[in-house]
């Protein structure tokens, strides 16, 4: 049993197999949080104090005995509002009658075996059935709401997942303005918050700040989860680092708009609260309707940072995203975009894909600019049928030749837009999004459709469902392309335009529900501008998600760190593009490019027919590579060997198989120095008692100044491990190695 009922001590204790979560209903039936941190025993109640601050009121039937119980000082499960904890706010309803706040007692709790779901939102499954579920109905009867929290806990894989579900159980409308998923006080500790922010084409730039006294904030307002901040943050202890010390991540399974915050209150308390975007946000509940919250994702390691996202990749990979291809192979890809972006016909594109064909390709992308009249970024979204003038004959004849040399064929669409230069936009003009009477904000010259309605929702799954129906596609990848603003909808009456955001979120799970479901042998990677939807509502439809605009390897380097404290090698989308980049202009090895861009969404970005001989035989050796890592290197450990703020003139990380026989080593050399220090790394995650043979070492060679003393070819897994290993320097242009480890037969 995972979870744990105390009925004297009126505790219930969430036990994963190194951590242990605990909450205590009150004197009054308010519930506490009493403990969240490494794996214990006891009841947690007494490590508060229940002791008058000052100014931090006390419930009613409490005050005349004691002046030191108060919301405001306790941690609490599910703060209220409006009933006397000045601090973050998790829910807060209104009544028709204006009595607003949220003051919420226990009223009965159940535990069962399996894993909840929820209405109309993605949430973590269970396919090992190993999951437990723990509902805790508390109520404010004043108001007529009724909050269930939802939790289900995965002991194996340390992850416990939260949720609520809010219920008017009054007799006139309640509206709901503010439902956090998730409230996590800390009340002891020294925290820092590791979060992860950016803009186009520079997602996910991990930042790690010490908590200030004050909240904060940060979120997107941009009904995606956006390229500036991400729905994921781990607070950490001061002194936490790669390898050590406590940390706590929170992420957010949505990708809409949210808000997540971090409040350090009088007595040094943090409390931690993440969901829905409530500026703006409101949603009307009639007597017996409920309200389901997107769910989060909590996990507490006390070995640091990369055992934390460790157990996240795991969990993602295996228990939140459906798609076959999760867990499995996927085919290297070559994309057209940066090799002709809109200048293309067909001829030139089976051109491509036949050079593709020849470099080991097995899987050929038509990117944007093949439908309406699409040769620039102007006009044709929600025309989504051939641009006979590139392609005459339409896409059939096209995919034939595609096939025919023995590729897959995969597709772009972008169907959540429409551009005012379309048959689509003249026919439905109501269909995007606007406030009548002005006119709405262009952005890459389109407007957004209104997914809250059933007929655009019903017309987007028949377009791409038809596209799927009617040709040979192996692959999909779905872009968005602008952040929304201007939300009206004709279709919502005035007192419900506050639930617009979040209903158009909803479109799209349920637009993606059904796709994934009829179509589950179809890859589809998700993308937004690169990286603007990288959350974990996304990859619960998609196994990959093109991570960034940003094709530059040593730029991509800090974006998929980033990405990689929360989200798995495996859902990122990577290519090898052009040198010199067409982003930042920066030229760099063609190995080095390989060695960035070798996630599971590997592919190629770039026109084969510029590539020089040479160029093109280290391409299929780069691709024969990641065909034999490609498994371990999936399923595989993650390890980022340097720390964050580091000093340092290079980036390394490594890869560990489960089973601890094979690992791999990458370091790309950021900085190239006169006078370098030493290229020092201790490896991490071996077996010290195993002996590894190293391999591809010559893989380097070509960028030292002189033959590099040989290092011997055999080491013990202690030696990796504690002294480590002492690389020989490189010199030139963002040199690369990697490292290739076998456990040794003895
Ligand atoms: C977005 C994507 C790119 C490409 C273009 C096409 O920017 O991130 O990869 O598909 O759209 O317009």
């Amino acid at each position: 049993m995972s979870i744990v009922y105390d009925a004297a001590a009126r505790t219930i204790t969430l036990n994963t197999r190194e951590s242990s979560y605990q909450m205590q209903i009150g004197p009054l039936g308010h519930l506490l949080h009493t403990y969240y941190g490494r794996r214990a025993e006891g009841n947690f109640g007494a490590l508060h104090l229940k002791k008058d601050v000052g100014f931090s009121p006390n419930p009613h039937a409490l005050a005349a005995v004691t002046r030191g119980w108060s919301l405001d000082t306790l941690p609490q499960e599910l703060s209220g509002a409006n009933s006397g904890d000045f601090r973050t706010p998790s829910v807060c309803a209104v009544t028709e009658d204006g009595r607003r706040g949220a003051e919420l007692r226990y009223v009965r709790h159940e535990i069962r075996p399996g894993k909840y779901a929820l209405n109309g939102l993605p949430a973590a499954f269970d396919p090992a059935g190993e999951a437990e579920t723990l509902s805790v109905t508390l109520a404010d009867e004043v108001l007529g709401l009724e909050a269930e929290l939802l939790y289900a806990v995965y002991e194996s894989r340390d992850l416990i997942t939260r949720a609520l579900r809010l219920r008017n159980t009054g007799k006139g409308a309640l509206r709901l303005e503010k439902t956090a998923s998730c409230c996590l006080d800390l009340p002891f500790g020294d925290w820092d918050l590791l979060h992860f922010h950016g803009r186009h084409a520079m997602e996910r730039q991990p930042e790690r700040l010490p908590m200030m006294n004050g909240v904060m904030r940060l979120g997107s307002r941009r009904v995606a989860s956006s390229h500036q901040h991400n729905p994921f943050a781990i607070l950490c202890n001061r002194h936490a680092t790669e390898d050590a010390g406590d940390c706590y991540g929170l992420m957010l399974v949505y990708s809409g708009s949210f808000e997540l915050e971090a409040e350090k209150d009088q007595m040094g308390s943090v409390r931690l609260t993440a969901g829905l975007l409530s500026e703006g946000f409101s949603w009307t509940l009639q007597p017996g309707e409920s309200f389901d919250t997107p769910e989060a994702l909590l996990c507490f390691r006390h070995d640091g940072l990369n055992a934390l996202s460790q157990r996240y990749h795991r969990f993602l990979r295996r228990c939140l995203c459906r798609s076959p291809f999760s867990t499995a192979e996927r085919p290297v890809l070559l994309n057209n975009w940066e090799a002709t972006y809109f200048n293309f016909d067909r001829d030139k594109i089976l051109t491509i894909a036949r050079e593709a064909r020849d470099l080991g390709a097995e899987l050929f992308v038509l990117d944007d600019g093949w439908f309406g009249r699409r040769n620039d970024d102007r006009s044709s979204l929600g025309d989504w049928f051939v641009n006979e003038e590139k392609l005459p004959g339409g896409l059939e004849p096209l995919i034939r030749g595609v096939k025919e040399l023995g590729l897959q064929f995969g597709l772009w669409v972008e169907p959540e837009m429409v551009s005012e230069d379309s048959e689509l936009y003249r026919a439905h003009p109501d269909w995007a999004l606007g406030v009548p009477g002005r006119e709405p904000a262009l952005s890459r010259s389109q407007l957004a459709l209104d997914l809250s309605r059933s007929e655009v929702t019903d017309w987007i799954y028949e377009t791409v469902a038809g596209l799927l129906r009617r040709y040979d596609i192996d692959y999909i990848k779905w872009d968005f392309n602008r952040s929304l603003t201007d939300l009206y909808s004709p279709a919502l009456p005035p007192e419900r335009q506050g639930e617009l955001a979040h209903r158009c979120t909803l479109g799209l799970y349920s637009v993606l529900e059904r796709l994934t479901a009829e179509f589950p042998h179809v890859l589809f990677e998700g993308c937004a501008g690169g990286g603007g939807r990288f959350d974990a509502g996304m990859l619960a439809y998609f196994p990959q998600i093109w991570c960034s605009d940003d094709t530059d390897p040593i730029e991509r380097l800090t974006i998929q760190r980033g990405s990689c404290y929360g989200y798995p090698l495996s859902a990122v989308g990577a290519h090898v593009s052009a040198s010199p980049n067409h982003q930042t202009g920066r030229r760099t090895p063609l190995d080095t490019r390989a060695m960035a861009a070798m996630a599971s969404g590997f592919g190629y970005e770039l026109d084969p027919g510029r590539l020089s001989e040479e160029e093109k035989e280290r391409i299929r050796g780069q691709i024969r590579r990641f065909r034999e890592l490609e498994d371990f290197a999936r399923e595989g450990d993650l390890y980022r060997l340097t720390e964050l703020d580091d000093k340092r003139d290079y980036e390394a990380w490594q890869i560990v198989s489960e089973t601890k026989d094979e690992s791999l080593v990458n370091l790309i050399v950021t900085h190239p120095r006169a006078n370098p220090r030493p290229l020092h790394l201790r490896l991490k995650g071996l077996d010290p008692a195993a002996r590894y043979r190293l391999e591809g070492l010559e893989t380097f060679a070509a960028y030292l100044p002189e033959p590099p003393e040989p290092l011997p070819e055999i080491f013990s897994g202690a030696a990796l491990l504690y002294a480590g290993l002492t690389l020989p320097r490189m010199m030139g242009d963002y040199p690369c190695v990697q490292i290739h480890l076998k456990r040794a037969e003895d």
